[in-house]
């Protein structure tokens, strides 16, 4: 396979002039396609050329409800002009809507509120640690929680000490201890690995970054089942498969399973600002006393302002109808391709993975190919390339997307 560099040697001067001091001044820890954007509304973004792409990344569904959502821009403007940050060392008046609105949509009695991803689940690693000691009566410093093969859960040093990805681990040791792996979607697997020190299984739904794979049907009802009869707390990641990005609020919603602990972020910022949290009852929460966990920005009123708006918007149920919508046609779409240069698709609502057949192109030839179409994607493990558009994507956007995607791979598909 050749090797495709982004020497930005065909982009415009403008374009050059952005990577280079980029590349310069910044570490190299990601391999951006060489697009510079500036302005994004609904399902698209302009370059500095003034080229439009359909943005089928959506900030890694940070951005579910669209680039420059109205609503939410709107909350955040007037928020600007009243309150930033408190730090919780005092009460906020936004905070308490926010936590309010949160539990009614997870159903939770509590919500612990931190700004990243990665901070989410740390605080629900934390927390699950802290129950298995104070509640379940772990003996002290051996809590085990369970993780699954070919997990993605962030980069702090905890959270890549269960990742079996060796660029994301490599040179980071030494790691932390109390995680053991077990293949993804197997319950029996699980059920072999608790022991008396097990606290939680962590686990997302829905494997977003490891290209959009699902477990088995019924697996997350199995787990259900299994962690309340072994006294365990079933903690689901939910920072990239849920608020609508499945076609339901939360992937576990597929089968009606209820965790004990929901991990949010990304789109709970609108993609607009860091927004995370857990979702727990207070028999788990309120193992958190006062100084035990914390966070400088965690619950700030802007933070809260807009998670706020977004649950009211999810709230409505359209948006998760709409990916639900999307999910139809991209499978429409993109099924018919297995055999023609796919050799697999997984889609569930506006989340597809596609599996492209490695001696045609590589995924990230694939992404290439399609910003040269004006469509912005990203690959992960080699041939996958996943697709999470804005879910106020147009009908006519994804069959855009479908048809670009057809194109590449007939003219890859035909002999030179
Ligand atoms: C399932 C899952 N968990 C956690 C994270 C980490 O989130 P962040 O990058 O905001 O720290 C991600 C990010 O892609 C994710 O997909």
């Amino acid at each position: 396979m050749t090797d495709v560099t982004t020497a930005p040697s065909a982009v415009s001067a403008s374009t050059a002039a952005h990577i280079e001091a980029t590349e310069r001044c910044a570490a190299h820890n990601y391999h951006p396609l060489p697009v510079v954007l500036s302005e994004g509304e609904g399902a698209w973004v302009v370059d500095v050329d003034g080229k439009r792409y359909l943005d089928c990344l959506a900030g890694y569904s940070a951005l579910n409800f669209g680039h420059s959502n109205e609503r939410l821009v709107a909350v955040a403007r007037e928020q600007l002009g009243h309150l930033t940050l408190t730090s919780r060392a005092f009460f906020n008046d936004r905070l308490s809507g926010f936590a309010q609105a949160l539990t009614r949509l997870t159903g939770k009695d509590m919500i612990l509120p931190m700004n990243s991803g990665a901070e989410a689940v740390e605080t629900a690693i934390k927390v699950s640690r802290k129950w298995g000691y104070e509640v379940k009566g772990v003996p002290a410093g051996q809590a085990s929680i369970i993780t699954m093969e070919g997990n993605f859960h962030g980069r702090t040093t905890t959270i890549v000490s269960f990742s079996d990805d060796d660029v994301a681990t490599s040179g980071y040791g030494p790691f932390t201890s109390g995680f053991r792996s077990v293949k993804y979607g197997d319950v029996s697997s699980v059920a072999a690995a608790i022991d008396d020190t097990t606290v939680a299984v962590l686990f997302e739904p829905i494997q977003g970054e490891g290209g959009v794979v699902m477990p088995p049907e019924g697996f997350l009802r199995d787990l259900r089942a299994l962690c309340t009869e072994r006294n365990v707390l079933m903690v689901a990641d939910e920072i990239q498969s849920g608020l609508a990005r499945s076609g339901r609020t939360f992937a576990c919603d597929h089968e009606d399973v209820v965790p004990d602990i929901y991990i949010l972020g990304k789109a709970l910022g609108g993609g607009i600002y860091p927004v995370s949290a857990i979702a727990a009852d207070r028999d788990v929460m309120d193992v958190i006393t006062p100084g035990s966990h914390g966070s400088t920005f965690g619950g700030n009123p802007l933070a809260a302002a807009i998670g706020t708006e977004v649950v009211a918007m999810l709230e409505e149920g359209t948006f998760q109808a709409r990916s639900a919508e999307i999910g139809g046609l991209l499978r429409a779409g993109f099924e018919p391709l297995i055999g023609r240069g796919l050799s697999d698709v997984r889609v569930r609502g506006a989340w597809a993975g596609i599996d492209i057949d490695p001696t045609l192109m590589s995924g990230r030839e694939m992404s290439e190919a399609l910003m040269v179409r004006g469509i912005l994607a990203k690959d992960t493990h080699g041939s996958t390339v996943r697709f999470a558009p804005p879910l106020v994507a147009s009908d006519d956007d994804i069959a855009g997307l479908v048809a670009a995607v057809a194109e590449i791979l007939d003219a890859a598909s035909r002999p030179a």
